[in-house]
């Protein structure tokens, strides 16, 4: 039966519930975070912490739990729940008030975290994947890691809908971001990404995949790409916790380059591949 963490303690998640006041169900109100699981050891759980706290902090939520703490209850998920390979899901949120919409007083974040199996290092998506262009719907706070989605839900169940793997979500011309995922364009061997603003979330995996770009000698501009830019380029990758670094292949009804995983995307994908190998040996 799987065990989940609420508030403190670990329960079977059957038996885990929170208030219909707790202002993450009644505004979207809070921050989470997702870190990848390999070898049954957390990949980067450290840094997805640091930007937890960032995200605490944007909107004025306490940050009660120490990020040793975290990590411990992350990883006893993992291994409690026998993960070899998948994710670990965290959320902290305002906590349980009458619904009134200012910050209540005196109210005590709920947090709680479930560990789910997923195939990352052997995913079949790897052999690329398709993305549906939509117009970005969101807020100006992009960067916050906020539970308040209902842009990407909608966004995500399009691209669903029209059999596409993840969206392209574009706003004024430009390319921001996946619905949860940072995109790459690659051409004459640079790679191309959004630089960091609060557009788009600064991805725990944009941060690595910047790191091996630059170990491999891979050149890096960043800078914001149209969406013709992205169905012109020689190749397209899209990164993410859960899904590691792909290759897309296909946008909307246009291939990208030859429509086989580039060698730029092999590449990195084989070289974070083992950056994490090592890392949860
Ligand atoms: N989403 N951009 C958005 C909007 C995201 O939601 C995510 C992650 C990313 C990639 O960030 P990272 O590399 O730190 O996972 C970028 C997670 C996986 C999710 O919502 O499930």
């Amino acid at each position: 039966m799987p065990v989940c963490w609420l508030n403190g303690s670990f329960v079977a998640e059957q038996d885990a519930h929170v208030s219909i006041f707790d202002r993450g169900l009644l505004f979207g109100d809070g921050v989470y975070e997702v870190a990848a699981v390999m070898n049954g050891r957390l990949l980067d759980a450290d840094r997805h912490l640091v930007r937890l706290a960032r995200s605490l902090a944007a909107i004025g939520i306490p940050n009660t739990q120490p990020a040793a703490e975290w990590l411990g209850v992350m990883q006893q998920l993992a291994t409690d729940n026998g993960i070899n390979e998948g994710l670990v899901y965290l959320q902290v949120t305002r906590g349980v008030a009458e619904r009134d919409f200012p910050f209540p007083v005196n109210a005590t974040p709920t947090m709680f975290a479930y560990a789910r199996p997923k195939l990352l290092e052997h995913d079949p998506n790897a052999n690329g994947v398709r993305l549906l262009t939509v117009p970005d719907m969101r807020w100006t706070r992009c960067d916050i890691k906020s539970t308040s989605m209902l842009a990407q839900v909608l966004a995500k169940q399009s691209a669903r809908a029209a059999g596409a793997f993840e969206a392209m979500m574009h706003e004024d011309g430009l390319v921001t971001e996946g619905g949860s995922s940072n995109l790459w364009i690659v051409n004459d061997g640079v790679l191309q990404t959004r630089p960091l603003s609060s557009d788009i979330l600064a991805g725990i995996t944009r941060d690595v995949v910047l790191e091996l770009a630059h170990a491999a000698g891979v050149p890096v501009r960043e800078r914001a790409f149209t969406v013709a830019q992205a169905k012109g380029a020689r190749e397209c990758l899209m990164s993410s916790a859960t899904s590691f670094l792909l290759p897309v292949t296909k946008i909307d009804h246009d291939l990208v380059g030859d429509g086989e995983p580039g060698p730029v995307a092999q590449r990195l994908r084989a070289a974070y591949l083992e950056r994490a190998r090592a890392l949860t040996r």
